[in-house]
């Protein structure tokens, strides 16, 4: 019987080897076939195995493991038991894995490889919050596309991104990881990166599966504290959560992941609302859903499953598709499908979906595809990448304040002073998430200017961030008491032109479980700022940061400040070339930066309220605070520029009654001396609606590059998309009525008109 079934699975996989390529993977429904004729061979332990995904767990090229855990996974992988491994790095490692599954296991199906290549795999791109930054979606979608080309060579083959969660929380550590506060802006950003990553052929060698993650509401975790609580009513949800979710379903996104909060009482991993009735019915997702890291079993914690078996039948029902180091579905599934409390249908369909990607990516046409020893030694922090990463990071920074023209810095003769503890450091420019690259590899800002001039450039540290060399797994000790390096840049500011101070937070600062409730410079940066001011007010701030900072004395008195994030291996090269001029900053804010941390929840499209303070009302009862404005430091959408921008003729043409559009023009003019490009953006306000609507919300925006003294004229087209809604049962609908627009630079520089959309 045994041989029977061996050579029948052989034949599956042969008839799978010989198909032709590309019929194979364009073929839906031969696709169908195939997964039909494999899952009638499966027993029900090997589909439930192709819903199991483990973590790397030995060394795989060395000798097999002999005990505890490991061994265990290692028999796993041996009877089929195993769908997919995440963290597996390097092509000699994912072959040795996948060589067990396919030359071990009774049916060789290939495992799916995943990884977190959030913002780049060996050579790394700025953070998604800083590519962001950028607006630019074409970049985006090229920088995606070279890290699935890296980390395909690198024999991964799906990877744990994009990360679309909104957030309006830059207490919480993951909004590096996001697109920022807008729905508008993260959906058109969800897609460019879903686009980049897969590609136009996902069966090609240097495209990978995406995956849109952490389905649902994770951004909005209380208190902006990591894996907290989340309670958002349904307007958010629809209005606000699961736009860029439903972008990248629509953008053919192979994959989801769920998330580790609770929504209103139901954890993500165990809600068949989202996953089954949303996602999978309404949305007609038909990739899989994977867990987020033991996100079934801490079911358990949540208050939600009375035990492992329980949490199992839980997500196995809401249509979790795969368990990523629960060890749930391994131990448990079988069982509950004979009990009768999972239908196995439920299986099958996981199973289909499981396959059908691994179909797609030409897996079962050869599993070791990706594993190209001379390729991953070719592509790997190439010079290819290292291009496409710096001209993403040029493209992410944020010119935040320029008083007097401070910047750009003079090419010659000026005297530079460069302090702070991020100035010459070069691994955290690499940010968080970055689990495949080496500490100190980035571009330093101190290397990046002594390209420039420097002779004229003097270096001073100041203070250090840490006291001891940061982790990724471990927190942060920073230095708050040692200040005897504070003299040394005292001195070398006194004798400079300009000083440039490189601040902010580490790397791994932000990033999961990197939740703060104090947003200032972290440690004795700002003391250190304020005692270099003393004797040096020409100062430039460049901040490296994975989120918003509350920077209030800085913006009062530096007057030079630079938004620079994480901005990946390329960074100082990147800076230095802003700094100097070389390139001219496009950058806008996709997130706020609050005042103060009290103002949190902070974002531009806020409601009004039945009080909104319009003008100081000069009595107390309105909708504000005692001590500290309303508005933001900086508000979504700013950023400034080398040269200047004016807006004029604000144009709205009504054809909605005709053809179903409202066109809207206005005319743009480079004022200033320099090329430049500007991020002109375009807001609506429904001024009234049966469900009230934000004071302003983002529905396009264009990048433009003006030479000095040009003037272009820009077209917008706002459809029923633009102008509709979703209302509290999640119908998208458009209502009658007076609208204002608004276009500008930023959600608070605008000119602005009105209409009346009688449809
Ligand atoms: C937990 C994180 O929440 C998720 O985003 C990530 O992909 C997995 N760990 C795997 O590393």
């Amino acid at each position: 019987m045994k041989k029977t079934i061996i050579t029948l699975a052989f034949c599956v996989v042969l008839f799978s080897c010989n198909e032709n390529k590309t019929e194979f993977s364009s073929n839906e429904n031969l696709i169908d076939q195939k997964i039909d004729s494999l899952l009638k061979i499966m027993t029900l332990e090997e589909k439930v195995g192709q819903m199991n995904q483990y973590n790397g767990f030995w060394d795989v090229t060395g000798p097999k493991p002999d005990g505890g855990d490991a061994a265990k996974k290692y028999e796993h992988l041996k009877k089929g038991w195993v769908g997919s491994m995440l963290n597996v790095t390097g092509v000699k490692n994912v072959r040795a894995v996948q060589k067990i599954a396919v030359e071990e296991s009774r049916l060789g199906i290939p495992l799916i490889i995943g990884f977190d290549v959030i913002h780049g795999y060996k050579t790394l791109s700025p953070i998604p919050l800083a590519e962001a930054a950028s607006w630019d979606l074409e970049a985006i979608q090229k920088s995606a596309e070279m890290a699935a080309e890296e980390a395909s060579a690198a024999g991964i083959n799906w990877t744990f991104a994009p990360m679309i969660d909104i957030s309006r929380d830059a207490r919480w550590g993951r909004v590096m990881e996001g697109a920022g506060e807008d729905p508008f802006l993260g959906s058109k950003i969800a897609e460019a990166r879903v686009n980049g990553f897969q590609g136009k052929d996902l069966n090609a060698h240097n495209t990978i599966a995406a995956c849109a993650k952490h389905f649902a509401g994770y951004g909005f975790s209380e208190s902006g504290r990591d894996y907290n609580t989340v309670d958002v009513g349904t307007s958010t949800l629809f209005n606000t959560i699961f736009p860029p979710f439903k972008a990248a379903s629509e953008a053919g996104v192979s994959t989801f992941m769920n998330s580790f909060n609770e929504l209103n009482g139901i954890p993500a991993t165990g809600n068949t609302y989202l996953q089954r009735d949303i996602l999978k019915e309404q949305w007609k997702f038909d990739g899989f859903v994977v867990s987020d890291w033991g996100s079934i079993i801490e079911m358990k914690a949540h208050g939600f499953a009375k035990d492992k078996k329980h949490a199992t039948e839980l997500a196995a029902n809401a249509g979790s598709d795969m368990d990523m180091e629960s060890y749930a579905y391994v131990e448990e599934l079988a069982n509950l499908v004979k009990e009768g409390k999972v239908k196995e249908e439920f299986i099958d369909d996981s199973v289909r979906r499981i396959l059908k990607v691994k179909y797609e990516l030409g897996l079962f046409d050869d599993p070791y595809k990706y594993c190209d020893e001379a390729r991953e030694k070719d592509v790997l922090g190439s010079e290819k990448m290292h291009n496409a990463s710096l001209d993403m990071a040029k493209k992410s920074i944020v010119l935040l304040k320029n008083e007097g023209n401070l910047l750009p810095l003079s090419k010659k003769g000026q005297k530079i002073a460069l302090i702070g503890p991020l100035a010459a450091d070069k691994t955290s420019p690499l940010g968080s998430w970055r689990l495949a690259a080496d500490d100190n590899t980035a571009v330093s800002v101190l290397e990046g200017l002594e390209k420039y001039d420097g002779n004229n450039l003097t270096y001073a540290k100041g203070t250090d961030l840490t006291l001891e060399q940061p982790e990724f797994i471990k927190e942060l000790k920073i230095n708050t008491a040692d200040k005897s390096e504070f003299g040394k840049a005292i001195t070398v500011a006194k004798n400079a032109d300009v000083v440039i101070m490189v601040l902010g937070e580490h790397g791994f600062q932000s990033g999961e479980a990197r939740s703060r409730a104090v947003l200032d410079l972290p440690g004795l940066q700002q003391e250190l700022l304020e005692a270099i001011f003393k004797v040096n007010k020409n100062i430039v701030l460049v901040l490296n940061n994975g989120r918003p900072l509350t920077i209030n004395w800085a913006d009062k008195n530096i007057p030079a400040i630079v938004e620079a994030w994480h901005l990946g291996t390329q960074s100082g090269n990147a800076i230095a070339q802003v700094l100097y001029g070389d390139y001219n900053p496009s950058g806008k804010l996709p997130m706020s930066f609050p005042r103060s941390v009290g103002q949190i929840p902070i974002y531009y499209n806020y409601k009004n309220t039945g009080r909104p303070v319009l003008t100081d009302p000069g009595i107390v009862f309105w909708s504000h605070y005692s001590d500290v404005e309303n508005t933001p430091l900086y508000p979504f959408g700013h950023g400034l520029s080398y040269t200047s921008f004016v807006y004029e003729n604000l144009n709205i043409t009504d054809t909605f009654k005709t053809n179903g559009t409202i066109s809207v023009s206005v005319k743009l003019t480079n004022t200033g001396k320099t090329k430049g490009k500007e991020v002109v953006q375009l807001y609506i306000q429904d001024k009234f609606a049966s469900i009230t609507r934000p004071v302003k919300e983002l529905k396009g925006f264009q990048m433009v590059e003006l030479n000095p003294n040009e003037t272009k004229e820009l077209k917008f087209s706002l459809t029923k998309k633009e102008l509709g809604f979703y209302n509290n049962t999640g119908d998208f609908i458009i209502e009658s009525g007076d609208f204002n627009v608004y276009i500008g630079g930023s959600s608070n520089t605008v000119i602005d008109a009105q209409f009346n959309l009688n449809n």
